[in-house]
């Protein structure tokens, strides 16, 4: 698991329990991370959402091709469109399937996307969307 924030990854592994053992913790930028693993799914809730410069999702994405290997699938999910402008009182842009294949291009291939309302603790409720994509570019 990969996140800018010792202080979430701490949580995460705090709740994980005697299964947070088994995970790999990574404490990094995923825009400045160079990949030391590979692997065969990639999941995003929320994070992607929060890069607003084209650089830094052009970046987001370098990171994501050099980590998923060939025939991988990835999972993106964040604010839908009609949904929250900002998350935690940070700017956030909103995704869909055309800007994520965008971003992602041709080696990728949509498979699923589905909607969620997502209920905070406070009750509010937050249109959320999830993206299935998966590589899908010949391997030599
Ligand atoms: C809204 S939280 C989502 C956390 C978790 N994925 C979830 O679904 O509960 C967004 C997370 O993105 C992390 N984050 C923001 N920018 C990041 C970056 N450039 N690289 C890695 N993590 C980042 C934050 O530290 C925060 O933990």
């Amino acid at each position: 698991m990969l996140d800018i924030s010792e202080a979430a990854l701490a949580h995460a592994r705090k709740r994980l329990g005697q299964n947070a053992k088994r995970v790999k913790w990574i404490t990094a930028d995923v825009t400045t991370w160079a990949p030391e693993i590979t692997v065969d799914f990639w999941h995003d809730r929320a994070v992607l959402h929060f890069l607003t410069a084209r650089a830094d999702q052009e970046a987001y994405f370098r990171t994501l091709k050099n980590t998923l290997r060939p025939g991988g699938w990835a999972m993106i999910a964040g604010f839908a469109p009609g949904g929250p402008t900002e998350c935690s009182g940070l700017p956030i842009v909103q995704h869909d399937a055309d800007s994520l294949q965008n971003l992602l291009g041709d080696d990728f291939t949509l498979i699923e996307q589905r909607d969620e309302t997502h209920r905070t603790p406070s009750g509010a409720k937050q249109a959320f969307r999830y993206h299935l994509f998966r590589h899908t570019a010949q391997t030599q």
